[in-house]
């Protein structure tokens, strides 16, 4: 926990609703210095973006901005542009080509730095490679690895000859994978033999071929050799990376797509057991990404710039791979974790490469105030000048805390809202203008309209509501693949089909700041990593012992919230220590260990409405203990009966 001292200290400048202006020496030099920016932005929007699509190579120029045919909307209309040629080609033809692209630290302390230029070759080869293996556009690939330059690589090369990735989080599971191949009918997998976590290695070809025996799309897998790792090889199937890339040919020319072409899809949870796969397309999706680094993290020729999120996630396709590298900035990527071997690894990195911009999710920062001051006065940090934070809500002591310890007083802190949706950064300070206030994400990115509605779809000017997006922004999802009706179900039939559904409340304040409250809907946030409620429920009831289950997310101090569930079971089975162990392993199985529940409660029944609608409140507050103690199982239906007594229904 904070000190003592530090906490006196929080609680007496929270009080006093304290501001953080820009420190001169930064807003003197950053890239965004004067606020008209979003005026201008406002009485042209079009122009403003059109502004930041034309810092970046085209084959073709657009022929129209925008079309907007709510809730369809197409950026960049008539443009081709790929997006590899920008993340790559554009930066080798200037001095940036021998400039790092990516430094990579593996977690055993390995490290490889790659030029520009190396990519280039890189991206090439591999774009090759995937031609050889009869992959042409629009054809899906599956992306299946830890944290290693071959990720960005894959990706980069897919994007060159025009097909769409679908990169899978390492830490899913192999049914994850299998659901996820099977919904974008992927016909090639890339893959690695496995990669190190905590001095461990996670087996993910092994799991790979777990997944694909039931993955009938799948006609090649390519796998990279990160660690030796045991693993069986189907001939005609797998091929070594490295083996392919040897005789690879080295250019490969970029296809040119159409703005709206898709550059990838990634797979989200939503409010039903079965994850959507969010569509991204090309040139709106590009400027955005640019754009929002360019400004957000005031990005400069000789910034070292660290996101420490997996690319498996959106995070990591926006910030550590398409935004920056379209900039021509130097990334620097880690492996592993942030407490190994020690509780300054992070810290470690940040000295030893010389971060200036560190972009982390809340989790992990009050992970950080956990383990406690010492592990950053190890290090010289003197380097950063920029922080930032994304993925869930900030509380204003872990803001303040970052902001002191990390930061040492002269960095600002961008706390950023957005979602897999989203694509790019929507609501978040810009670090040169933008006085902070701890726990706000602050204001709409210029060019952006917010607003807080209520139920209605009225317009709160002070106070709680639902956030909501009011017009098109260029990133933004063109869809959910394979399911154009839940698309617009889900995301614009609250109010009208103009305007976007969020699913996160918020509240807004007399100065217009927005302050994000977490999800609206059934969907948790477990150490950031977006989770719902009825995936893990699904888990749990195709286990055969378990008749029915219900899942909330309760409040955790380091991980923002956990997952308890409430499980019925058969008759023939017996609730205790070895089946609640069997069960969370029984969802690790079928999800991932993200969405391991930190407890199960057996209880004999499940409170109801008369509609049959679960009373997730009520469980919420039992799994919290604030009704019933610390029970651990509700055998007695009457307890339920009587709680619900005391419950309105919801
Ligand atoms: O609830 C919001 C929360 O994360 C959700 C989106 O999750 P995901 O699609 O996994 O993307 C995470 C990274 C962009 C949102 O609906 N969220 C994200 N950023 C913030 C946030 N909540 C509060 N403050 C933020 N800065």
């Amino acid at each position: 926990m904070v000190e003592k001292n530090i906490e006196g200290e929080l609680a007496v400048l929270l009080e006093e609703g304290r501001r953080f202006f820009p420190p001169k020496s930064f807003s003197e030099k950053a890239n965004i210095k004067d606020e008209n920016i979003y005026e201008e932005a406002k009485n042209d929007r079009e122009g403003f973006w059109a502004k930041f699509a034309n810092e970046l190579h085209w084959f073709k120029k657009w022929d129209r901005v925008l079309e907007w045919d709510p809730p369809h909307a197409k950026w960049f209309v008539g443009g081709k542009i790929n997006v590899s040629y920008n993340c790559v080609d554009r930066h080798i033809q200037t001095g940036v080509r021998n400039k790092a692209a990516i430094i990579w630290e593996g977690e055993q302390g390995d490290q490889r730095t790659l030029t520009y230029w190396d990519l280039y070759r890189e991206v090439n080869k591999f774009a090759n490679v995937l031609k050889s293996l009869g992959v042409e556009k629009g054809d899906r690939i599956a992306i299946y690895m830890p944290m290693i330059p071959e990720l960005p690589i894959a990706m980069l090369a897919c994007a060159r000859v025009g097909a769409v990735h679908t990169v899978v989080f390492g830490g899913f599971s192999a049914e994850s994978l299998r659901d996820r191949i099977n919904d974008a009918q992927a016909k090639v997998l890339i893959a690695a033999d496995g990669g190190y976590r905590r001095g461990g290695i996670i087996p993910l070809k092994h799991d790979a071929d777990y997944a694909i025996k039931e993955t009938p799309s799948i006609k090649h897998v390519v796998i990279v050799e990160r660690g030796r790792f045991p693993l069986r090889i189907k001939e005609g199937r797998d091929h070594w990376w490295h083996r392919l890339m040897q005789e690879a040919k080295p250019y490969c020319e970029p296809e040119p797509m159409d703005a709206e072409d898709m550059l990838y899809t990634l797979y989200t949870s939503g409010t039903t057991g079965k994850p959507k796969g969010i569509i991204h397309t090309t040139g709106g999706y590009l400027t955005g990404v640019y754009a929002t680094t360019k400004l957000v993290f005031d990005l400069k020729d000789d910034d070292v710039y660290w996101c420490t999120a997996d690319i498996g996630w959106v995070t990591g396709h926006s910030y550590v791979v398409y935004g920056p590298l379209a900039l021509g900035a130097t990334v620097v990527m880690y492996e592993g974790a942030p407490d190994w071997p020690d509780r300054d690894r992070f810290w470690q990195i940040v000295e030893k490469y010389g971060v200036t911009i560190f972009y982390t999710a809340p989790t992990a920062i009050r992970a950080f105030m956990k383990w406690g001051i010492e592990w950053l006065k190890k290090h010289n940090l003197s380097s950063l000048r920029l922080l930032g934070t994304v993925g869930e809500p900030i509380n204003p002591e872990a803001w303040m805390w970052y902001h002191k310890y990390v930061g040492q007083e002269k960095c600002p802190v961008v706390d950023t809202w957005w979602q897999t949706e989203t694509g790019m950064i929507l609501i978040t300070p810009l670090p040169g203008i933008t006085p902070l206030k701890p726990g706000s994400a602050t204001k709409p990115f210029p060019g952006v309209d917010a607003d807080v509605l209520n139920e209605k779809g009225e317009s709160v000017k002070i106070g709680g509501g639902y956030l909501a997006i009011t017009s098109p922004w260029p990133a933004m999802l063109r869809g959910i693949y394979g399911d154009p009706e839940r698309y617009i179900e889900q995301y614009w039939s609250k109010w009208n089909k103009g305007i976007y559904f969020t699913a996160d409340g918020a509240k807004r304040d007399e100065e217009g700041y927005f302050w994000l409250l977490g999800r609206v809907d059934d969907v948790m946030s477990v150490a950031g990593h977006r989770i719902s409620t009825m995936e893990v429920e699904s888990a749990l009831v195709d286990h055969p012992g378990v008749a029915e289950s219900a899942v909330v997310g309760i409040p955790h101090e380091i991980k923002g919230q956990v997952i308890v569930a409430f499980v019925t079971i058969k008759d023939n089975h017996s609730p205790g220590k070895e089946m609640e162990d069997e069960l969370k392993e029984h969802v690790v199985k079928k999800i991932g260990s993200i969405a391991r529940p930190e407890r199960i409660i057996f209880s004999a029944d499940l409170p109801k409405t008369r509609s049959g609608k679960i009373m997730r409140r009520l469980l919420r507050d039992i799994a919290e203990g604030k009704v019933l103690g610390d029970t651990t199982t509700l055998a007695d239906p009457g307890i339920v009966e009587k709680l619900k007594e005391k419950y309105t229904e919801e």
